[in-house]
């Protein structure tokens, strides 16, 4: 039985907060919410916890986890070399929605970090997860509170769909503020390299650190390129419909995509169109979905996630979805996009 404690960030439940904690600290699961997604937590020094979290997702076990943690002084344990760049980084961007690789201390569990030799590490901003991580004191695993393979969780209700009565509380709170996981940089090389884009961007690490690349598998398929992230080479994302990009200058975007819906709905498909508020009513399908205003990418962001689990509420058998560029957050836009495409892009 799943336990659902319901509070928002302007009326945090303290008590709650502190059974949930002592839950972490007995070695029990919890979902969370962050600035992100929701995250599904254990005390990441607690091997037979993290295992908890891999089978309640039903997580392939050499995916490692990112340990969230509430103060810099926890980083002492986790972490075995803080470069100088990450003290930058951190005092730029965290609290928030950046994660950064480092090399491993002795002891952190197997599990967590999926036997490598590295370890993910974030501070959120989500008051609920910093207070929550502030009560049990220790750093708290968590990935997105999701089963795996499907869209992450943006709102409350995502979770308890996915992991009600396989985990011990939810903390039901507010919809995400930005709705896609943190940037995922790794800084145990000589040159720091991006491995997951998010909403802090590449031009914004590249203005603090000069040279940033950029893992080549984050945006094509190629066999020859093992994402770095073990976690991006697995279909992510998906709704259970094949989705199909098309990308290109709107008009001819709009054409192909009617041309592919009326030849699908001819097939005897329901056929869902991801669009965007200049174009949601240019398309004929049984659904159309909005993602928002392309100039508001932190919209899109909000309303991804929620669409992709959409498409399976309404049962759509096909859908069709416009592309979006590789500059500041849309990059992160369409990585997920792409992913959950498993790479099926139409170029027009
Ligand atoms: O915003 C977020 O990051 C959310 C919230 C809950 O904090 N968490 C999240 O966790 O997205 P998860 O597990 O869904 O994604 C973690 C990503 C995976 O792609 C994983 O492979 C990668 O980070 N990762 C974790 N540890 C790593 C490591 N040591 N080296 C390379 N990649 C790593
Ligand atoms: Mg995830």
């Amino acid at each position: 039985m799943t336990q659902i404690f319901n509070m928002t960030n302007n009326n945090i439940n303290d008590e709650q907060i502190c059974l949930a904690a002592k839950v972490i600290n007995k070695g029990g699961v919890v979902a969370f919410p962050t600035e992100t997604v929701y995250g599904l937590g254990a005390d990441g020094f607690n091997e037979s916890a993290v295992a908890k979290i891999f089978s309640a997702k039903g997580r392939p076990s050499d995916n490692p986890l990112i340990l969230h943690i509430s103060q810099k002084s926890m980083l002492s344990g986790i972490a075995r070399e803080i470069p100088p760049i990450a003290e930058q980084l951190m005092n730029m961007f965290w609290p928030g929605p950046l994660t950064l690789i480092f090399k491993k201390t002795l002891h952190i569990p197997k599990k967590v970090t999926g036997n490598l030799d590295t370890v993910a590490v974030r501070m959120p901003s989500n008051k609920i997860a910093r207070k929550l991580i502030e009560s049990a004191g220790v750093p708290i695993a968590a990935p997105s509170a999701n089963i795996s393979g499907r869209p992450s969780p943006t709102k409350a209700q995502h979770v308890i769909e996915d992991l009600k009565d396989k985990v011990d509380i939810i903390i039901a709170s507010d919809n995400s503020e930005i709705g896609l996981e943190s940037t995922v940089l790794d800084l145990t090389d000589s040159i720091p390299v991006l491995l997951r884009p998010g909403s802090i961007t590449l031009n914004q690490l590249r203005s603090v650190l000069g040279q940033v690349d950029v893992d080549p598998s984050l945006l094509e398929k190629k066999n020859i390129f093992k994402p770095k992230a073990p976690g991006m080479k697995y279909k992510h994302y998906s709704p259970k419909a094949p989705l199909k990009i098309v990308q290109g200058e709107q008009s001819k975007v709009i054409e192909k995509i009617n041309e592919l819906s009326s030849i699908y709905r001819f097939e005897g498909k329901k056929v869902g169109i991801i669009a965007t508020n200049d174009t949601k009513d240019k398309y004929k399908a049984d659904m159309v979905f909005n993602l928002g205003n392309r100039c508001k990418p932190l919209e899109i962001t909000n309303n991804l996630f929620d669409i992709l689990r959409a498409c399976d509420t309404y049962s759509i058998d096909s859908i069709l979805s416009e592309g979006f560029s590789t500059d500041g957050i849309e990059m992160a836009i369409m990585n997920r996009l792409v992913k959950a495409a498993g790479y099926d892009i139409l170029q027009v």
